[in-house]
């Protein structure tokens, strides 16, 4: 990889990796030794660096945590013959940018985000487990960082990734209930973005559906409460009538990136793929036709994850058990999407970039290159 941009590095003297039980990961708590950074100081972007994860100093008066100006990325490396390998790098890079413009937000350049990137977990590949299902979850993310209490766009912003190595996020089947009091978001709002504050709203009605003893809701749209939108952190696919419907992305739910692999991959396979409006009324009654094959959700976190169940007002529509009879194209996308991170499939798409070559071993003495592998 071409290096462009001088990166400084500063390696950690206490690695936690000792401390990881690869065998017992859970999501979201483990986070490896280092993180990329990078200031925009008004102009420009600054100082990109790697150093040791670390506390941030924030004043109390820090825009990002008043009016809400953070968005962020989610994304996965796995391991091919050893060597880290990113999933579709160039897409998470991109869709940042465009939450960034929503939220009157600077961009990154896409070469700086990826070379500190792969500079990234190339260095912390230790970090990256290699149990089926897992992987190394890395998350970028930028927040306004000037300190003034007006509500205003801030002229500074700080960019971070930062990473971790996960399990599955629903090891179980998922039960959904339809949601039609509160909504996620409406036409011209920042539905499209994957910004804090989408996530923020959604934990109330997140909460109360976990009481009342479902995983999580599946969003309606805000104007007619009928159409599906999406679940919490996945887009949703459907198989009925012989065909795989998904909900077309109207700017109020995140364009996911597994979403679209998914689709392609799909229409690649022969299936008739429609990406369209669908109503849960439409749903609902292919379910009671006894058409309603399959049900599963589509997300970096989640991959593919069954749903068992949706429960729509006072009727309660049960998917079939879960295995591979019942259920082939969810089994089917799972087991590729799986083995093409893993190298066992060919990457026809060119959705794998390697993180070989990042120029990181320049910054370690031999001691340190010798433990790289
Ligand atoms: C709200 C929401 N929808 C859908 C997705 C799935 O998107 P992707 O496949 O790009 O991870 C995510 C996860 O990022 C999400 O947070």
């Amino acid at each position: 990889m071409a290096v462009k941009y001088p990166i400084s590095v500063t390696l950690t003297d206490r690695s936690k990796l000792a401390t990881v039980d690869f065998s017992n990961i859970p999501f979201g708590k483990v986070i490896s030794d280092h993180m990329f950074v990078a200031d925009y100081d008004g102009k420009q972007w600054v100082n990109p660096r790697i150093e040791p994860y670390q506390n941030l100093s924030l004043a109390p008066s820090n825009l990002a945590l008043h009016y809400g100006q953070s968005i962020f990325e989610g994304m996965k490396a796995t391991k091919i013959n050893g060597e880290p390998v990113l999933f579709r790098a160039d897409q998470h890079a991109r869709r940042l940018n465009l939450s960034a413009e929503r939220m009157c937000m600077p961009a990154i350049p896409e070469d700086l985000f990826l070379q500190g990137l792969k500079m990234l977990v190339d260095l912390d590949r230790a970090f990256i487990p290699e149990a089926d299902d897992h992987a190394l979850y890395i998350r970028p993310m930028m927040f306004a960082t000037d300190e003034y209490f007006g509500v205003h766009a801030s002229e500074k912003y700080k960019f971070i990734i930062f990473t971790g190595p996960v399990g599955p996020y629903y090891p179980t089947p998922v039960r959904l209930w339809v949601e039609e009091v509160f909504t996620r978001a409406a036409q011209g709002g920042a539905g499209e973005a994957k910004c804090a504050g989408n996530y923020g709203s959604s934990l109330l009605p997140a909460q109360r559906a976990k009481k009342a003893g479902y995983d999580q809701v599946m969003w309606m749209d805000a104007v007619e409460k009928k159409y599906v939108q999406e679940v919490g952190t996945m887009n949703l696919f459907f198989v009925m009538d012989g065909k795989i419907i998904t909900p077309a992305t109207t700017g109020t739910i995140l364009r996911g990136i597994t979403r679209e692999s998914f689709i392609t991959l799909l229409k690649e396979w022969g299936y008739t793929v429609e990406d369209r409006l669908l109503s849960i009324a439409e749903i609902a009654d292919a379910y009671w036709r006894g058409s309603l094959q399959e049900c599963f959700g589509a997300g970096t976190a989640a991959v593919v994850s069954h749903i068992s169940d949706i429960t729509w007002r006072d009727r309660k529509l049960e998917l079939s058990p879960v295995n591979e009879q019942n259920r082939p194209v969810a089994f089917r996308l799972k087991k590729h999407i799986n083995r093409l991170r893993m190298g066992l499939e060919p990457d026809t798409h060119g959705w794998l970039s390697s993180c070989a070559n990042s120029g990181i071993l320049e910054f370690m003495d031999e001691k340190q290159q010798a433990l790289h592998v």
